[in-house]
């Protein structure tokens, strides 16, 4: 459980977007000249459906409240509310690092296909941050968008790891918000806030997005192959990884939905793993028993780590660095698992399904 300090003013809720702990969300930039010299011509007509989508813009109208909205807010108990509190602020500085960077990259670059793409997933992930940063307002909460960009730090990532990176944040974005989605609609007495039914049509954003960034991956093979492997299998590792841990840091959201974060986590895991098969030529084997015994331990030193921080002094500080090493060298494992290979489908798009 985490014990860090509640989201009580709107600079608390500030406080939390700007933290960089291991696992919050980051803001990245990137080297603008390397997106600059892409080639995507290897798969332009998929490409250029996809586009199309884009500027079809079939979400337009989806991010504006309806009348209902606000009688649908239901009382939370004191530990509900901060977890849903986190989790709105985990999720704004999400959505807002995608509109930052996708922005930056449109505005630093002059390739016409990438700067194009850039434009269009920076409109969407402005309409995702300022939706729910409206549900925010409603507590009085609402998190300054523009002194957060000024102020947080900022990760430099190389182009590859950007793709990796970005593409894993899409898609298991969508997967954790269609899960959601799909409990509440099987279970309407456990939405106990309206934002959840938007969930539907908002990850289908999401899953564009990630669509745009396996076409890139797909058309520029070199990063599928060869020491790049490696890298991949990292990415996984770490995105599957930071989500275990962090779900586990908000026991009463889940329960309050009817999810057990541990199935949750597995369940949001094979929809990714079924996803990323569109580009990734290998796959975490999240089923194996080692694999969950190490994200187990992962989500027990994370907790250890939590408490050395509050515990503070001497002790907590000698408790910290020694939870972390085990934290490091359990990564470590996990990371040496061995994994699935397959090969990749000659159609790379696949539709939202799940
Ligand atoms: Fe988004
Ligand atoms: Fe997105």
């Amino acid at each position: 459980m985490s014990t860090t300090k509640s989201i009580d003013t709107a600079a608390d809720a500030g406080q939390r977007a700007k933290a960089n702990t291991l696992i919050s969300p980051r803001f990245y930039t990137t080297d603008f000249e390397a997106m600059n010299r892409l080639d995507i011509s290897s798969v332009r007509s998929e490409w250029d459906k996809m586009m199309l989508e884009y500027e079809g813009d079939n979400n337009h109208d989806h991010f504006q409240r309806d009348a209902g909205f606000g009688a649908e807010i239901r009382d939370m108990s004191p530990e509900l509310k901060q977890e849903f509190l986190d989790f709105l602020v985990s999720s704004l500085t999400s959505e807002f690092s995608g509109q930052i960077l996708y922005n930056e990259i449109r505005k630093n670059i002059s390739n016409p296909d990438i700067k194009a793409l850039m434009g269009f997933m920076a409109r969407d992930e402005s309409r995702h941050a300022g939706f729910i940063n409206q549900s925010l307002r409603d507590y009085g909460l609402a998190v300054d968008l523009g002194d957060l960009k000024k102020t947080k730090t900022y990760t430099y990532f190389k182009p590859k790891y950007i793709f990796y990176a970005t593409y894993l944040s899409e898609k298991i974005g969508y997967a954790r918000y269609i899960t959601i989605y799909r409990q509440l609609e099987k279970h309407p007495d456990k939405r106990f806030h309206p934002i959840f039914k938007w969930f539907e049509r908002w990850c289908n954003d999401e899953f564009r997005h990630g669509e745009s960034f396996a076409l890139i991956m797909r058309a520029n093979p070199k990063l599928l192959t060869g020491l790049n492997v490696y890298w991949i299998r990292f990415f996984l590792l770490a995105v599957y990884a930071t989500m275990y841990v962090r779900d586990h840091t908000r026991p009463q959201l889940h329960i309050a939905m009817g999810l057990d974060p541990k199935e949750y986590g597995y369940t949001v895991f094979r929809i990714t793993t079924e996803i990323t098969r569109q580009v990734f030529p290998v796959s975490l084997d999240t089923d194996h028993p080692s694999f969950r015994a190490g994200l187990e331990r992962l989500h027990a030193i994370s907790d250890k780590i939590t408490a050395a921080k509050a515990r503070g002094g001497i002790v907590g500080l000698v408790n910290q660095g020694v939870w972390a090493v085990a934290g490091f060298t359990t990564f470590a494992r996990l990371y040496f698992l061995p994994v699935k290979s397959h090969s990749l489908p000659k159609q790379i798009r696949m539709v939202p399904a799940w």
